[in-house]
């Protein structure tokens, strides 16, 4: 299937090869939503069960997921079986085991060979994602402990447990973390040697809230979907991402350092300091331009009549980026965005020139099923040279993929 025809694919994990080894903890069933996540992206998902495994969760849970044939230790002695881990192993992008029980880590800690799943673990060469899950006194123990060490300084990455509600009753960590976190550390591993390796980029999103008492704000609709997306499609390349976010709802990009601001100069302060250090700046927040000139200590009561609001314009802040750019030649690539409402190639043009910014993502905010809140964006890149290019609608990963793959041109071009 190619990227055109799946809707879902996304493009760090379609078409990859990866393997992903489960092993027998009640945690066995979330592996089954997590081979069906990462079919649906469009990777290609060889599962092997341990022989423990399959008393949790059958193989034909996964081949269904899949659509394709899961592996079990009957298939070592099966015709295949004189090949099977190495015809496994070959060409693998990457070898998941999730949920990884205490035995298994002990297994690989120790290079035995004495399932399909540590079998093929010796036989890979391609990196390693350790998912653990086991009762937290069994994660606790000195063994268990000195066996992540082990195969952590092999380069293994150990991405979890999480604290929570384990099978016994007992809260404590040892919780295998969600499919969803775990296709955020899978997409960590996979960009790791991509385009921006070695690169820091500063993603700044959703929108920025002005007090006017202690109850009250003056906001905008941003809903930081957009700005998330550019910083997940930078951790894709292999980014160091600071993710300077407004007040939402949203999950953090695995990867990303994120600091939370609330105010237009708080986000000023952030950008300022992190921009000067950074490689590219990618400025999507929805900025206030004005602010309530004075807050009120107390809550602002009714009275009688209305109430006449005086405010203040707050910093442009891509202007101030620009400016320490000019000084200290940092951040090298700086990408606007422009929310118009008429003509847009004009004026978000103009804004580009004005703002000192490499590239500037224009919309119009009048088009369906573009800007504030939804799933989709339709906007227009300008850059320094050529014509605007013009997108279709499409969504706000997409609409980042694309961003991402015109700041890695321009990024090559400066240095
Ligand atoms: N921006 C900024 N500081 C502000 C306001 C906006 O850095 N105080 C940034 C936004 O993050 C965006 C770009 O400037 O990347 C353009 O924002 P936009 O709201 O389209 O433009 P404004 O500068 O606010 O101009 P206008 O409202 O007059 O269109």
């Amino acid at each position: 299937m190619t990227m055109s025809d799946n809707p879902d694919a996304i493009p760090i994990l379609n078409g990859r090869r990866l393997l992903l080894g489960v092993c027998g903890s009640i945690a066995a069933y979330k592996a089954a939503d997590l081979a069906s996540k990462l079919t649906q992206a469009g990777a290609q998902v060889d599962v092997l069960l341990t022989e423990a495994a399959t008393r949790f969760v059958s193989p034909l849970t996964f081949q269904s997921v899949t659509g394709r044939r899961a592996w079990t230790d009957a298939d070592l002695w099966g015709p295949e079986a004189h090949i099977l881990h190495v015809e496994l192993g070959r060409g693998a992008d990457l070898l998941v085991i999730a949920p990884a029980t205490a035995t298994t880590l002990a297994r690989l800690a120790h290079g035995r060979a004495d399932n399909l799943l540590a079998l093929t673990a010796l036989a890979v060469r391609c990196p390693l994602l350790l998912a653990p899950a086991m009762d937290a006194g069994m994660f606790e123990h000195a063994a268990t402990q000195e066996n992540l060490r082990t195969l952590q300084g092999r380069g293994a990455t150990i991405a979890g447990p999480g604290e929570g509600r384990m099978a016994s009753g007992l809260v404590g960590r040892g919780r295998m973390l969600d499919p969803v976190e775990l296709v955020g550390h899978i997409r960590l591993t996979l960009g790791a040697g991509g385009p921006l390796r070695g690169r820091s980029v500063v993603v700044t999103a959703g929108g920025t809230q002005e007090p006017l008492d202690p109850v009250r704000v003056l906001a905008n609709r941003s809903s930081g979907k957009q700005g998330y997306a550019l910083a997940q499609a930078a951790l894709d390349r292999g980014a160091a991402v600071t993710l300077i976010s407004g007040p939402t709802g949203l999950t953090t990009p695995q990867g990303a350092r994120r600091i939370d601001v609330e105010t237009a100069s708080a986000l000023q302060q952030a950008t300022l300091a992190e921009a000067g250090k950074a490689d590219v700046l990618i400025m999507a927040a929805a900025v206030a331009d004005f602010r309530p000139a004075t807050v009120s200590g107390d809550k602002i009561k009714r009275g009688s009549g209305g109430l006449t609001l005086k405010l203040e314009p707050t910093e442009d802040i891509l202007r101030a980026v620009g400016e320490a750019k000019r000084k200290g030649g940092r951040p090298s690539v700086v990408v606007g965005f422009a929310a118009e409402s008429r003509d847009l190639i004009a004026n978000a043009g103009a804004k580009r020139i004005a703002k000192g910014v490499s590239l500037m993502v224009a919309n119009d905010i009048t088009a369906p099923g573009a800007g504030f809140g939804v799933d989709t964006n339709r906007v227009t890149l300008i850059g320094a040279d050529g014509a605007p290019q013009n997108l279709p609608l499409l969504s706000k990963a997409a609409v980042a993929e694309v961003v991402l793959d015109r700041v890695v041109d321009l990024l090559s071009k400066v240095s």
